[in-house]
């Protein structure tokens, strides 16, 4: 593309995101672009555009030679790699919000921007306002970076804010999201923490130069947590979000999952509410940054879609440096957490996998226990999403080393102070 070429977008998709930019795009007349067609997928829905924009056809933005753009924005993610391979392939830029076609075909998509030198952009996938995949590109683009931990479904945090704070139950909560326009199409993708490990391997990609499949990554969604949780959050001066975590290890490995853990009050994470995320960036020298934003909606999902629109004017692509330039990095599935686990029925918890156990508690209808677990037992077994148990990371969850810690144990067995 020449510098400053015009821009003539084929929009794929008129939800919540494809209308937003729409809007957006006729308030921004210096970009320079133009919608010239969109994409839908039902000719009878009433538009807020000129009906002669819309068509069903893919192939006529496709193959459209004027079009140099294409954006998908669809929540079919099947669909949306049919489009998007298409789209590279008949030598057009991409831009991109579909953070599960992206996640679940990012080797192909890599290899396929390699091959035709498209440039495929997706701000918008990962924490939708906030800039922080080009900020881990660009800014981030050395060795130092120790950890990410981050809140990065908007969905979720805004149905455990409202139970939270307002007293609100699951089922209100999620209805509220699904009105507002911060829940996918299909709940369960929030809920059971699909968004979440699907934006989390985009970012391990662009943070350490990681490629796994989001099914290499251990998570869970909110859908568990039951209200005694939350009053023992409550009692500890606490909260209960969903965190995604890496962690660079000793081993030079990286520690990466997506669960539910318990902030402390202090805890950056602890100020992003509602539909916000938030992203907390550790590094050699620098310590802790924080990043702070909408995670989803209209605007402002559609402002990163812009954002990326315009990058495309001066021929921006992801260099991918962590992956490309750097040695990768591997996920590490030698490390430690320690987890709180409430449940009715003590006989459905295997107490034999913990390596040891910190805390008892036994309620009338509910008890929990604090214990440090390998992360292997939870990432290869399902018995702590069944029976009604609820997991939730302790606030700083991972160990990395329990030599010492069972050596003494072994000691004190063999003095006969503990068996
Ligand atoms: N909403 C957010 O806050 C948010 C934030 C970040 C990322 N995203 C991502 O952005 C994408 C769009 O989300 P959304 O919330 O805008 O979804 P949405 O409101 O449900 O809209 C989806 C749009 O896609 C169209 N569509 C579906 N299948 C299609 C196909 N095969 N060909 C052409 N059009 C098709 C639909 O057409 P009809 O109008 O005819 O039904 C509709 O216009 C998703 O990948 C989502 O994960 C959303």
């Amino acid at each position: 593309m020449e510098t400053h070429k015009k821009i003539t977008i084929g929009l794929f998709g008129f939800g919540v995101v494809g209308e937003g930019l729409y809007k957006i795009l006729q308030q921004t007349p210096s970009l320079n672009a133009t919608v010239k067609k969109i994409c839908i997928k039902n000719h009878e829905k009433k538009r807020n555009a000129p009906a002669s924009l819309f068509t069903t056809d893919k192939n006529e933005l496709l193959n459209d030679r004027d079009i140099n753009v294409i954006v998908e924005v669809i929540d079919d993610a099947d669909a949306a790699f049919d489009i998007v391979t298409t789209a590279l392939n008949n030598r057009k830029e991409v831009v991109s919000a579909s953070k599960k076609m992206l996640a679940e075909h990012l080797p192909e998509l890599l290899d396929l921007q390699k091959r035709t030198g498209q440039s495929l952009l997706y701000e918008a996938a990962v924490c939708a306002s906030i800039p922080v995949i080009r900020n881990l590109e660009e800014y981030y683009d050395n060795d130092l970076l120790h950890s990410i931990r981050a809140i990065v479904n908007g969905s979720t945090n805004f149905i455990l804010t409202k139970i939270f704070e307002e007293g609100l139950s699951f089922r209100q909560a999620l209805t509220l999201a699904q009105q507002a326009g911060f829940a996918e199409s299909n709940p369960v993708l929030d809920i059971e923490g699909f968004d979440a490990v699907n934006k989390w391997a985009l970012l391990l990609t662009h943070a350490y130069g990681i490629t796994e499949h989001p099914s290499a990554i251990l998570f869970s969604g909110i859908s568990n947590i039951h209200a005694e949780d939350a009053f023992v959050a409550q009692s500890k001066n606490q909260q209960i979000k969903l965190v995604a975590q890496a962690q660079k290890l000793k081993n030079g490995k990286v520690a990466a999952f997506v669960l539910p853990q318990f902030v402390k009050q202090e805890d950056h994470l602890s100020f992003v509410k509602n539909e916000y995320n938030g992203v907390e960036i550790e590094s050699g020298f620098a310590d802790k940054q924080f990043f702070y934003g909408k995670g989803a909606g209209s605007f402002p999902t559609a402002s990163a879609v812009l954002s990326d629109i315009s990058a495309l004017r001066y021929h921006y692509h992801y260099e991918y440096k962590k992956l490309y330039h750097h040695q990768p990095h591997e996920l590490s599935n030698d490390f430690y957490l320690r987890v709180f686990i409430s449940f009715e029925d003590l006989d459905v918890v295997p107490r034999e996998k913990f390596e040891w156990i910190e805390e008892w508690h036994s309620g009338e209808e509910r008890k929990y226990l604090v214990g440090v677990i390998s992360y292997d037992e939870l990432k290869n077994n399902n018995w702590w999403k069944e029976h009604k148990i609820s997991l939730i990371l302790t606030p700083d969850p991972v160990i990395e080393d329990i030599t010492i810690r069972k050596l003494k144990k072994k000691s004190l067995e063999l003095a006969g102070i503990f068996s």
